[in-house]
């Protein structure tokens, strides 16, 4: 009997000594979706490159529609009617959409040409009408497309004319909360369609919405597979941390406000920003909240020096600055890290240690010579206080999980020690246990009396962490909240548009 469509029996697998999969029997019904749960390097991304044959298991077998299952190259998934959208994103910057979506799939036939140019656009426009995304040209080159765009490429690519089984490994990490309501739609009607899915997250709130099964990896074994529904979250998260997490928050220790740090007043940004105006303070947790499109990351960027401020104005400790370049915001004493973290930034092919102390070097030299015990100090404590899971410094920076790396680009600018530290998402793609260990490190920052600016689009987060609310709607603050007045329904309404916020 074919119960299942995919079976994997007693998968291991190490990478030098390390056992990261553990006899992993994982059981994938027809016409599911399948939620794969587990803390950052749990183990959940090499079971699926086992499963697309990007990497050799060290044992164990995997059967497909009852049989065994060989894939010799990644590209044979397509033949089985298996698609992946990577945790990583893998486009070729500089060819079309639909070159992208069909590379490497049919090899008889050339990429360029006037006919199958067409042919593949033709091809490429139907699949991303599947996923209601007409509005992203096959001809356009994907370096001129949003994050959200590229995934939806992604996932374009992924889905074949036959597709039975799609793996999603983090598909809503870059995604704006109604591009994820539009993925979800399209989820649903792939299982409507038969297609079964295993879906990887770490956003909990994603799973009630499609997930049917679950199942918990931790420390690279099974921990439990079952029907999913919505009152289990607090035992799945129990099973993925090995332990119980009563609090998502932890305390904020006495908090008092210092002196005012940065001062935005009557900034303009074209078409993006407009008539901007804030104070922030020593050790303060400021959150930015508001919908996709209020203009958060705009503003970060413009207080970062990346984008051309029209008019107004940036003071430091009350003394006016003029920040052209991310390079003079740097030397001001600004940090920023973007919700971009996927392109930007991380150095994949070195290590560790280089990717940590990228933006202090200056900090580290002397007479242009760079201290390297220094550097391995620094970046072995901040491995230590951000845990992230590696066997040392040394390691390559792309063999980490994709939420370890994400730790990385964290430690890098907490390693610079920037008094106004700029957080765009920064729980995006991280796992609950180490949200939380992220969320006291915010603390002691602004402990420290760094000024800490938080921009996130969980409301949870943004009610829970900050002292003050900063709301944006359309390029504008609309309003601001002290923690004593922080609610959902608050926030909602100030960042919602003026039509909407009147059915309010
Ligand atoms: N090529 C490699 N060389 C050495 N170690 C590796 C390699 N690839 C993965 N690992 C290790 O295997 C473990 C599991 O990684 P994996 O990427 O499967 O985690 P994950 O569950 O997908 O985590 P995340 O939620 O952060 O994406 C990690 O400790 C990682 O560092
Ligand atoms: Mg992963």
């Amino acid at each position: 009997m074919k119960e299942y469509l995919l079976e994997t029996r007693g998968i291991s697998k190490s990478f030098s000594t390390v056992r990261v999969l553990d006899g992993i029997d994982l059981k994938i019904r027809k016409g599911e979706v399948h939620a794969l749960l587990g803390e950052n390097g749990a183990g959940k991304s090499t079971l699926m490159k086992i499963l697309t044959g990007v990497l050799e298991p060290d044992g164990g077998e995997i059967l497909y529609e009852g049989k065994p299952l060989h894939i010799h190259h990644p590209r044979e998934i397509y033949d089985y009617g298996i698609g992946i959208v990577y945790q990583e994103f893998n486009l070729l910057p500089d060819l079309t959409v639909a070159e992208n979506i069909f590379i490497g799939r049919e090899p008889a036939l050339p990429l360029k040409g006037f006919i199958n140019d067409r042919r593949l656009n033709r091809e490429a426009a139907s699949l991303l009408e599947r996923l209601n995304c007409s509005s992203i040209s096959p001809g356009r080159k994907v370096a001129t497309l949003s994050v959200a765009q590229q995934q939806m490429v992604e996932i374009a690519k992924a889905l074949s004319a036959n597709c039975r089984l799609l793996i999603m490994d983090e598909p809503t990490a870059a995604l704006t909360d109604s591009e994820i309501e539009t993925l979800f739609d399209t989820i649903r009607r792939l299982k409507a369609s038969g297609v079964a899915i295993i879906y990887i997250s770490h956003r909990m709130s994603d799973l009630d919405a499609i997930v049917d099964r679950v199942t918990v990896l931790r420390d690279g074994k099974l921990i439990s597979e079952r029907s999913y529904d919505s009152t289990l979250k607090d035992l799945l998260i129990q099973e993925m941390v090995g332990r119980e997490l009563n609090q998502k928050f932890p305390p904020r220790p006495d908090y008092k406000r210092g002196k005012m740090t940065l001062e935005v007043k009557g900034l303009n940004v074209a078409d993006t920003l407009f008539d901007i105006q804030f104070q922030a303070y020593e050790g303060e947790i400021l959150g930015i909240a508001g919908l996709m499109g209020a203009g958060r990351t705009e503003l970060a960027r413009a207080i970062f020096g990346a984008e051309r401020i029209t008019s107004g104005e940036i003071l430091i400790d009350g003394v006016r600055k003029h920040i052209t370049s991310p390079n003079k915001a740097i030397a001001e004493g600004i940090g920023y890290i973007t919700e971009d973290r996927k392109k930007d930034g991380l150095m994949l092919e070195q290590t560790l240690r280089d990717n940590i102390s990228a933006a202090s070097l200056d900090q580290f030299s002397q007479n242009g010579f760079v201290k390297d015990h220094q550097v391995e100090a620094a970046a072995g404590e901040y491995i230590r206080k951000l845990r992230i899971k590696a066997r040392g410094s040394g390691q390559l920076t792309k063999t980490l999980s994709g939420g370890n790396q994400q730790k990385v680009i964290l430690a890098r600018w907490l390693c610079r020690k920037s008094r106004i530290l700029i957080l765009d998402e920064p729980t995006r793609g991280i796992d609950v246990n180490a949200k939380y260990e992220i969320y006291e490190l915010m603390h002691q920052l602004a402990g420290q009396g760094v000024t800490v600016i938080m921009i996130s689009s969980e409301l949870p987060e943004i009610i829970g962490m900050s002292d003050r609310v900063l709301v944006m709607c359309g390029g504008r603050i609309t309003g601001e909240l002290s923690a004593g007045e922080l609610d959902q329904d608050k926030i909602l309404r100030y960042a919602m548009p003026p039509i909407r916020r009147q059915d309010f």
